[in-house]
């Protein structure tokens, strides 16, 4: 039996400390230590499981590398942001909101490599058997040799892993299941440590994908995948808004693809689809001629998205004006809106403003400035922008329209869909002659009201 010591453990960032203290000595969080046991180094406890083999050392020359073994998950969206499938021995860490659908993707990852001819495992700590099989009869029937295990304790998982020995495996959620040994609750930052440690390890040695599920709770309530993230392979977050079907899972890191990958999905009634052609779903309602709203190119990874951003100004009946975002930063908005005012004598300081963007998707990129200034000039005049265009550029603080990355790409995918004029940064203007789209060079945003269509 190996050595235990007890030790205190900081929920926050996993400081330890030999007693209970109210503040951590680390990191300075009150209240964030836990009780928490660790086995002895060097006392035939502490990992019993290495990555380490007997070679020792060797010239890097001579290490084999081998062809990089990769299976598909089934789902093609998935598979893109692998970088082509889930790699042998590979760990993938998915982490997501609550019902944002990460055990259904997963669940139906695994069913689709069932039905290609693999024997995979499903093990949840969350729900019960029953639970996981009707969600698989509603993803259409559960598939010949896809089992499951409802389980919590490690060393059960780890046993069972070892006795099916799946072709691949899933974890639902890394946070439930718990080492009895460790004596600290489920969730805690030793307590995940040691589940993915040695669950990561046990794929390594079996050649096998390993795909986590880890939550992002209320900031401090479980150890969240933060610590998880270096010791995985590959970090995915599924993202979107609940309200909205729309999912992106995006890689954030990836040891054997890009993580400029996006996966774009639909939640529906059979669980999750690929949509094929994103900017055509997010487009699909998009009022016509209306003010306020304009079209984005966003890149997305290495592909290029069109959404729609809205503006809504209207006569502030408060003190300070509202401004409300969905899908872009209240911050951004709020500096554009003052160089709007600043440069252009608008009057947005007394105006709420609300700006959104259509299906639930968020856009983080500095080339969405333009769209966004558009939309909000747009709105406060009641005057649209021209039918049929789009709006990219980043907004300087002197009211300066700057370039952006891979104006190409953004171009391209407006003509695509039918987009037949461009507003862009004065220097992007020339790409639009190969593509095939005319381009109007914006240089400062008081050029934006010339561009407007006359109020109606
Ligand atoms: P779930 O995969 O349980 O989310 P997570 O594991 O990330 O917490 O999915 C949750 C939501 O998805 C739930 O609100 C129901 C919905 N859903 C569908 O709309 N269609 C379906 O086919 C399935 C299985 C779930
Ligand atoms: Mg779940």
């Amino acid at each position: 039996m190996a050595k235990t010591r007890r030790i205190f453990e900081c929920q926050k960032c996993g400081g330890q400390a030999p007693k209970w203290l109210g503040r951590c000595p680390e990191c300075g969080a009150w209240g964030s230590l836990a009780e928490a046991v660790r086995s002895e180094p060097g006392a035939g406890g502490g990992r019993r499981d290495g990555l380490s083999s007997s070679e020792g050392v060797v010239p890097l020359a001579e290490v084999h590398t081998g062809e990089e073994m990769r299976t598909s998950t089934g789902i093609a969206e998935l598979d893109r942001v692998l970088g082509g499938g889930a790699v042998a021995g590979g760990a993938v860490l998915v982490g997501g909101d609550p019902g944002i659908g990460k055990s259904t993707l997963l669940l139906q990852a695994l069913q689709a490599m069932a039905r290609a001819g693999h024997r995979v495992l499903y093990v949840t700590g969350e729900e019960s058997a029953r639970q996981i099989r009707m969600r698989a009869d509603r993803l259409g029937g559960p598939a010949d040799g896809l089992l499951v295990l409802s389980e919590t304790d490690l060393d059960r998982v780890v046993e069972a892993m070892g006795r099916v020995g799946p072709a691949a495996a899933v974890v639902d959620s890394v946070q439930t299941l718990f080492c009895p040994e460790l004596g600290s609750a489920p969730g805690t930052v030793s307590q995940v440590r040691e589940v993915a440690g040695r669950l990561v390890v046990r794929a390594k040695h079996r050649d096998m994908p390993l795909f986590l599920v880890g939550h992002v709770t209320k900031e401090g309530a479980l150890a969240g995948p933060r610590l998880l993230e270096h010791m995985v392979d590959t970090v995915l977050y599924f993202e979107g808004d609940r309200g909205h079907p729309f999912r992106i899972l995006r890689a954030v890191k990836n040891r054997f693809g890009s993580t400029d990958e996006v996966g774009v999905f639909e939640m529906g009634d059979a669980g999750l689809a690929g949509v094929a052609n994103p900017s055509a779903v997010f487009l699909a309602e998009r009022p016509r001629g209306a003010a306020g709203s304009v079209v984005v190119p966003c890149a997305e990874g290495t592909r290029t998205l069109l959404v729609e951003v809205q503006a809504l100004v209207s006569p502030t009946c408060f003190a300070s004006p509202q401004r409300t975002t969905s899908g872009v930063e209240r911050n951004r908005v709020q500096i554009l809106s003052a160089l709007l005012d600043r440069r252009l004598g608008l009057t947005l300081g007394t105006h709420d403003i609300f700006v959104n963007v259509a299906g639930g998707l968020r856009v983080t990129e500095p080339a969405a400035d333009l769209g966004v200034v558009a939309a909000l000039v747009s709105a406060l005049r009641g005057r649209p922008v021209p039918e049929g265009s789009v709006f990219f550029g980043e907004v300087g603080l002197a009211g300066e329209v700057r370039a952006v990355s891979r104006t190409g790409a953004r171009l391209g995918e407006a003509r695509e869909l039918g987009f037949t004029r461009a507003f862009v940064p004065a220097a992007a203007t020339a790409a639009g002659r190969e593509i095939g789209i005319e381009t109007v060079g914006i240089a400062r945003l008081d050029e934006i009201p010339d561009h407007l269509e006359p109020g109606s």
